[in-house]
């Protein structure tokens, strides 16, 4: 076996609690993750005479799948054979999606296949930790109560009939410039401890602490909210640190016919559990 295929998906934030920053920078996170079916990256890994990450994106070093293979061989101990990372992309970039975080989750769980090194889900995980705060999830992915960092994670039962129109973003976000402008807003609350026991249509956990920063980022964000609002979903939400919303719906019809009104976006639902 030289070469593997697979999937990257694009995830959403269900849910985005976000607490106050802690010593080492980062801020403590709750909240409901699920991948999507409906966008997603292809990720193809094959042995080569040298390392090489092709992303129309970012190349090589500059790209996180390259952070994967430093970090897999750390896991490992030794230097991995050589492997091309090949990155088909559909995930747009600063968008809130996890695109850049779920290729280097494919790369880990393809290289982990095709080189026999024999981790499984914790071990791919563990490993992911270190290469940013989205990746671990992205290694199982499905619906799952992370929280931390974004590095501790519990498997949920499949969030049932929602559907997120996602459209693409209005304009790229950093998102330590995100995160930063939380910080100056002062608005960290206390974020919950225990994943919800309601159903996403009337639950008011349904939510992203990330919008009023992202919004005075970048306000066309509020007029992207409003169109979207117009189509009459559920509720509308922030994709993680943005630049992309979703439109939240309880029926597939509704949410391809606005996905239709629009003329843009993708009609996504949570996906299955990703097998490593
Ligand atoms: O972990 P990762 O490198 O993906 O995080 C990117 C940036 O997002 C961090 O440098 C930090 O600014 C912010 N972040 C944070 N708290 C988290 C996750 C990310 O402040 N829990």
């Amino acid at each position: 076996m030289d070469e593997l295929t697979g999937a990257a998906p694009a995830k959403l934030n269900v849910s985005l609690r976000v607490g106050p920053v802690r010593p080492d920078g980062y801020h403590p996170l709750a909240g409901v993750m699920v991948t999507l079916d409906g966008l997603e990256d292809v990720v193809t890994i094959r042995r080569s005479d040298r390392r090489a990450v092709d992303s129309p994106v970012a190349r090589d070093e500059a790209n996180l799948a390259w952070k994967a293979l430093d970090a897999l061989e750390q896991t490992v101990g030794e230097p991995l054979p050589p492997l091309h990372v090949e990155i088909a992309k559909r995930i747009p970039a600063e968008a809130g999606l996890g695109g850049g975080s779920s290729d280097a989750a494919a790369t880990l769980r393809l290289a982990n296949r095709l080189l026999g090194l024999g981790l499984d889900a914790t071990g791919l995980e563990t490993t992911a930790a270190r290469v940013g705060s989205d990746v671990p999830f992205l290694i199982r992915g499905g619906t799952q109560w992370v929280t931390g960092r974004g590095d501790h994670l519990a498997p949920m039962v499949p969030i049932e009939g929602l559907w997120a129109l996602v459209t693409p973003p209005v304009r790229g976000l950093s998102t330590p410039a995100v995160y930063r402008e939380f910080d100056g807003l002062g608005a960290a609350n206390p974020i919950p401890i225990a994943p919800p026991d309601r159903s996403w249509r009337d639950g008011d956990w349904v939510r992203n602490d990330l919008w009023p920063a992202a919004a005075g980022l970048a306000p066309e964000l509020s007029v992207r909210a409003a169109a979207l609002d117009a189509l009459r979903p559920v509720r509308v939400l922030l994709c993680g640190s943005g630049g992309s919303l979703a439109a939240l719906f309880d029926d597939p019809d509704r949410c391809r016919a606005a996905a239709n009104d629009l003329g843009d976006g993708w009609c996504c639902r949570p996906g299955e559990a990703i097998p490593i």
